[in-house]
């Protein structure tokens, strides 16, 4: 049994999985498990035929899928990025294509409430945020290792953090390496100062901003939906939870198939999507708003293959 202190209350559960379940003996993926909300809600709707992947690229996430797979036979669980679906449906030799794919983009709760992940500027612990920790750059290794200019660019593009420009200074002009979560939050709250009357805490934007940079979390979107035509079935459904415009913008492009975005955006690779989709759109109501306040910056996107 993996070990877990930590829960996560899932957002827009039954509005997605109503979305996503055509068929009772279908294929589906969950491609951010997180805590299995969602697909211990879609399993209940399927029948006994019925396949589930679950991919993470949490440790954490995997081992709780895991403890799923091992209770219930028509989940496997694929420990990598969502960006490789199509892969993993390649060397699988799976020929037979996905009837809904289910993603609840961003970071979840337990990331946020652990400090030893480093997601969050309220607890102190080492600034690391990434999703997988054994891949890539901590934050604190990027933020020593960068040119002010870029981290600035990050800030800005990422998390329209206006400031951005003299955050960036004072991360370079730092006697010693920031290497804690508490360090970065107090140096920006330094830099902006507080606004009574802002109730988001000044560092709210350039932590996002530097979440969503080093886990590539725009590009893995990206790819994703220029794999689209390859992994869904006719008829099939992506249903896609953003919370962030740059995302939700991403999504909205599958059916409009224009790359001119894209370009704009900084180290988003090339996206491009040959077949009809439809989309349809779906925020929380207000007994979910109420009582989830995830929920409050969540927009849905159904996207339906012609
Ligand atoms: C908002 S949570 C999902 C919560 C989940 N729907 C539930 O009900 O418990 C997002 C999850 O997606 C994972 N994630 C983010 N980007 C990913 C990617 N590119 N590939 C795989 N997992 C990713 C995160 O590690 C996190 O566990």
């Amino acid at each position: 049994m993996s070990d877990d202190a930590f829960s996560h209350q899932s957002v827009l559960l039954q509005e997605s999985i109503a979305a996503l379940v055509t068929k009772t003996d279908g294929f589906y993926i969950d491609a951010t498990y997180g805590r299995g909300g969602h697909s211990r809600y879609l399993l209940k709707q399927l029948d006994s035929k019925a396949k589930l992947w679950v991919f993470d690229k949490d440790p954490v996430a995997i081992a709780n899928a895991q403890d799923l797979a091992r209770q219930d036979k028509r989940v496997s669980v694929f420990n990598q990025s969502f960006s490789l679906i199509k892969e993993a449906l390649h060397s699988h030799d799976q020929t037979r294509k996905v009837d809904g794919l289910l993603c609840d983009f961003g970071v979840s709760s337990p990331q946020l409430d652990d400090a030893k992940r480093g997601f969050s500027f309220l607890k102190d612990g080492p600034l690391d945020m990434r999703m997988n920790p054994d891949e890539g750059q901590s934050v604190a290794e990027f933020l020593a290792s960068a040119a002010q200019d870029h981290i600035s660019e990050i800030l800005f593009q990422y998390g329209e953090e206006s400031q951005a420009r003299k955050i960036a200074k004072a991360i370079k002009n730092t006697s010693e390496p920031l290497t804690t979560t508490s360090q970065l939050a107090q140096l920006i709250q330094q830099v902006k100062g507080t606004n009574p009357a802002q109730r988001k805490h000044p560092a709210t934007q350039s932590f996002q901003a530097l979440r969503i940079y080093i886990n590539k979390e725009l590009e893995d979107i990206s790819k994703l939906c220029k794999d689209l035509d390859y992994i869904l079935a006719p008829k099939g459904a992506l249903v896609a939870i953003s919370f962030h415009s740059l995302e939700d913008k991403i999504i909205k492009k599958v059916v409009q198939g224009d790359q001119t975005l894209l370009r704009d955006l900084p180290f988003a690779p090339e996206h491009h999507v040959a077949f009809g989709y439809r989309i349809k759109k779906c925020l929380a109501n207000d007994a979910e708003l109420a009582h989830n306040i995830r929920a409050r910056s969540a927009i849905m996107r159904v996207i339906e293959r012609r």
